[in-house]
């Protein structure tokens, strides 16, 4: 790439040209992505920013909070919330929907996020990140209900997230393929590093967490275990595994160079649909997915299409190279 795009270019260029993105949802993303820059530069110091650690306090789900994951949130909502962008904000780490005060204006933008994904990994100095999802608010009628929240995957107006490993790379799709953007820490802004990012359909890689063999469905079982026979099983080929355990890592590989990426429901605790969160982690990482040529099932039905019931609703996801994908779903249908 000769000249250097930055995310702000790219931005104002879909919006003139392409039409994909009104200038309410610019700004939107700007501050987004400036707030990533935020949490990136809290993330990077580490120890020495105090920012590591456990925090004495537990989310909604029961899981201990830490310290960052409460940093990213109060970063993401201070950001936002005085811009005139948006309407109400949604967090997996906020109990309730987050409205805009009235002292600032409102838009019509709903914006949902998992502000620190990857907890387990912020103490142990591996890739962490933040995933986000744009809804518009359903007009009809003033203020926002949690209702206003619960559209499909398939109504998100943006998604991506930003990955703080060893460079912060913020991925984007508003519906016209996925792009990839990298902080130039000297410029202070994101540069296009890759666009129309694309998954190859067939890989030899897989990324489920192992020690859960023995919780998981049959479906579950029998293609892993059709992968671990390599060239002597049905596959005729030799599979390699990675399991990062942040989403965001395990994802942005799959974006790199394909595989398939699995969180099932198990039956560790049976009345729990799966671990993953549908509208903070699922949802917009199924549609980057599906953006750069992927597919994301929950075994049964496309993410995209499941209409939410509740804001911190789970879901068993099954994500990455659509030949993969499509195999695993069709164990669970039984069309195979
Ligand atoms: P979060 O840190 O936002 O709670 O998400 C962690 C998620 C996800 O990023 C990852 O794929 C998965 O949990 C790892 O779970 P295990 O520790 O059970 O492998
Ligand atoms: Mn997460
Ligand atoms: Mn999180």
């Amino acid at each position: 790439m000769s000249q250097k795009i930055s995310l702000t270019r790219y931005l104002v260029e879909q919006q003139r040209h392409d039409g994909h993105i009104p200038s309410q949802l610019r700004l939107l993303l700007e501050v987004v992505a400036r707030a990533c820059k935020g949490i990136s530069q809290a993330v990077s110091k580490g120890a020495l920013g105090g920012v590591l650690g456990t925090a004495d306090s537990e989310n909604v789900q029961g899981e201990v909070q830490k310290k960052l994951d409460i940093i990213a949130n109060e970063v993401l909502i201070e950001a936002n919330e005085w811009g005139g962008h948006l309407a109400a904000m949604a967090s997996e780490e906020m109990d309730s929907i987050y409205l805009v005060p009235n002292r600032y204006p409102q838009g019509e933008y709903l914006l949902l996020f998992d502000p620190l994904d990857g907890s387990s990994n912020i103490d142990v100095n591996v890739s962490i990140g933040t995933i986000f999802s744009v809804l518009r608010k359903p007009e009809g009628h003033p203020g926002v209900t949690e209702e206003d929240f619960l559209q499909a995957g398939s109504r998100q107006v943006a998604a991506g997230y930003c990955i703080y490993g060893p460079q912060t790379t913020l991925v984007l799709t508003v519906g016209d393929g996925v792009a990839m953007f990298t902080l130039d820490r000297e410029q202070g802004s994101f540069v296009l590093v890759q666009e129309n990012v694309t998954i190859p359909a067939d890989t030899k890689e897989f990324a489920i967490n192992m020690s859960n063999m023995r919780h998981w469905d049959a479906p579950v079982r029998r293609y892993i275990d059709e992968c671990l026979q390599g060239k002597e099983g049905p596959r005729g080929k030799d599979f390699n595994m990675r399991w990062i355990a942040s989403m965001v890592a395990d994802v942005h590989r799959i974006l790199t160079r394909g595989g398939v990426f699995m969180y099932p429901w198990d039956k560790r605790e049976p009345e729990k649909a799966g671990k993953l969160r549908l509208m903070y982690e699922a949802n917009p990482m199924s549609w980057l997915v599906e953006q750069a040529g992927g597919a994301a099932t929950n075994g049964r039905e496309r993410i995209l299409d499941i209409a939410p019931e509740k804001l911190h609703q789970r879901v068993s996801v099954i994500l990455g190279s659509k030949n993969e994908v499509e195999r695993v779903t069709r164990y669970h249908l039984g069309t195979d």
